[in-house]
């Protein structure tokens, strides 16, 4: 229970164990937080004498209830599963179970493993070879943990991107997701690689391939200290959840082609005829979702030619926006609670609107009160700065652009993949990006006694310059604002003045030739003025760099899925900026993480 309070943090919507007590599986699993899972386990005491599993849940498929926590069983209670992760192919599995005979009782990608590694073992009797054996025919991503009535000292692991490490105690051995579950009593620790299974015993740990085939394993010496290891040794979860976007943005693009290559949006619920039928959409959201709701008007209405507005959820409904059933609602919320877009979303289902909504909290309550929705995979974000689920908001509204382009028939199959492909590199480009921050970092902490930052950009850029000025006004507290560039002939260069620090995004050379020359005029504009220019660029582009007092490189991307790699920057330079004046980057003061009123 140690173990999976430390983890917690990693998802909290439910808990749940298992253990083998004289040769049967008891389980015991609550919905909420761990302290109800304690509360059942004091009322219902489980003394077992075999091994154990526990899992803290961040719901992916199915709500947050007892039901559908882990771990999973098999028809025969023979085995116990814990799962992260999601299991692309669960659907078609279910089908062949289900016609075999199994009854699920869970909503879960996950139960589909418990009953296969049933029947493996039920035939071979080796929940080590059933384990590999079930491996090979998941796709996706998932972490598993399984325990059998046949061989109570035993525990069998598996991995595919996503995380599973092994320490090594006296006696005692241990796996969990990281580090920080067992750190209060081994530092020694298992590094596993991708597709690699553990066979653990108290006293013995062997890693193999798939194939049964011995392979080399990374050991290592922990040095973090408890609380460290909750934030992976970072000092600040806002650290964590920057580094960790590469994973939540493939995550949220994960499963989303179909066999024959169509996308498809599992719990879209909104029909083709509803899509079909749309005339408008209006984006509603807060704050950093708003955001990416400026940049998915751009691609929306540049894929499906429909036309699309976009508001803050808090002045939406006072409006009296026009609304009717041929209206699509996009309400996008990381929290899925935010009372701004909740109301929004209650006053234009009202209006007969059909609301789609894009979240990364399953279950939340703005999801249950939609027509639809697109869940975003980013797993939990504890600082309360949005940085890994913005990332991931814009690749879902990528996805519900080309969704739309798709069913209304607007773009060949072979457009929409080429977009696809081109998405599917965006993790990479993530962690390239992720790379070269170092000088990014270094700039913050010089300009740590500035007054003002002011911020440009134009067409997604410009949406990206505003989150860039959200991100340093929250976590630093200075005045920052974002201007679109072309405006600022328009009043705003009368601020500028000797020195002042000036961000610009500047577009690809290659998109919009137009855009790009028209932003380098603007740069040199505040530049002639005397500001001190932060330019991010794609590399390569040499047109700018002669105007740039700083030039931050940026990999060569589609010019509508740029803010996906341009934004890194920006959360990084408020970040360090804000860690530089001393402030708590994930709890900056008078903020809250999920805002539940108006
Ligand atoms: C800024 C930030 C907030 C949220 C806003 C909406 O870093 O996190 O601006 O984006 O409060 O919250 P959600 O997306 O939960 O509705």
């Amino acid at each position: 229970m140690d173990g999976l309070a430390r983890l917690e943090y990693r998802g909290y919507d439910s808990a749940g164990v298992a253990m083998l007590d004289e040769g049967v599986l008891r389980t015991e699993k609550s919905a909420g937080k761990l302290a109800n899972l304690r509360q059942a386990l004091e009322e219902r005491p489980i003394s077992g004498d075999g091994a154990g599993i526990g899992h803290t849940r961040w719901a992916t498929h199915g709500a947050p209830n007892d039901v559908n926590a882990h771990p999973h069983v098999d028809g025969n209670r023979r085995v116990a599963v814990v799962h992260n992760g999601i299991i692309e192919n669960f659907a078609a599995l279910r089908l062949e179970l289900e016609d075999q005979g199994c009854k699920f009782l869970s909503e879960t990608d996950t139960e589909v493993t418990a009953h296969l590694l049933g029947i493996e073992v039920a035939e071979h009797g080796d929940l080590v070879a059933a384990m590999r054996a079930v491996c090979k025919r998941l796709e996706g991503a998932f972490t598993l943990v399984a325990t059998s009535v046949d061989d109570p000292g035993l525990v069998v692991a598996a991995r595919r991107n996503s995380p599973l490490v092994v320490g090594r105690g006296q006696g005692e051995n241990f796996l969990a997701s990281d580090v920080a579950a067992f750190i209060a009593h081994t530092r020694e620790a298992v590094e596993l690689g991708q597709d690699q299974v553990v066979e653990l015993r108290a006293d013995s740990v062997s890693v193999t391939d798939y194939d049964g085939n011995p392979v080399e394993v990374n050991e290592y010496h922990v040095d973090w200290d408890a609380s460290a290891a909750e934030k992976g040794g970072y000092e600040y979860f806002m650290l964590k959840e920057i580094i960790e976007q590469p994973r939540a943005v493939a995550d949220t693009l994960l499963g989303r082609v179909s066999a024959d290559g169509q996308l498809t949006l599992d719990e879209m619920r909104l029909s083709p005829e509803d899509l079909r039928s749309v005339e408008k959409i209006v984006i509603i959201a807060c704050g950093t979702s708003y955001h990416a709701g400026l940049i998915a008007k751009y691609a929306i209405e540049h894929w499906c030619r429909i036309p699309c507005e976009v508001e803050v959820a808090s002045e939406f409904r006072y409006r009296d926006p026009i609304l009717n059933q041929q209206t699509m609602v996009i309400a996008i919320s990381q929290s899925g609670e935010s009372m701004d877009t909740l109301m929004a979303v209650r006053y234009a289902r009202e209006q007969r609107a059909k609301v789609l909504a894009i979240c990364n909290v399953n279950g939340s309550t703005i999801p249950r009160e939609s027509d639809g929705v697109l869940y975003t995979h980013a797993g939990p974000e504890v600082g309360v700065a949005a940085t890994k689920t913005f990332l991931t908001q814009l690749a879902a509204c990528y996805l519900v652009g080309l969704y739309l382009a798709q069913v209304r028939g607007l773009k060949f199959g072979d457009e929409i993949n080429a977009v696809i492909a081109q998405l599917a590199t965006m993790p990479e480009q993530v962690e390239r990006v992720l790379g070269t921050v170092e000088p990014v970092r270094e700039l913050a902490r010089s300009l740590a006694d500035a007054d003002t930052v002011l911020f440009l950009g134009r067409h997604v850029g410009y949406p990206v310059a505003m989150e860039g000025a959200l991100k340093l006004k929250e976590l630093a507290y200075m005045h920052a604002e974002a201007f679109a560039a072309g405006e600022l002939k328009h009043g705003p260069i009368a601020l500028i003045e000797d020195q002042l620090p000036v961000v610009v995004v500047v577009p690809s050379p290659k998109g919009r030739s137009v855009l790009h020359d028209k932003i380098v005029s603007n740069i040199q504009e505040v530049r002639a003025r005397g500001a001190r220019t932060i330019v991010i660029a794609e590399e390569g582009d040499e047109s700018v760099r002669p105007y740039s007092d700083v030039l931050i490189e940026i990999p060569a991307v589609p010019t509508l899925l740029q803010p996906i790699v341009s934004t890194i920057p920006m959360q990084v330079f408020a970040c360090e900026l804000a860690l530089a004046k001393g402030n708590d980057v994930d709890q900056p003061r008078n903020l809250a993480k999920s805002v539940t009123v108006e």
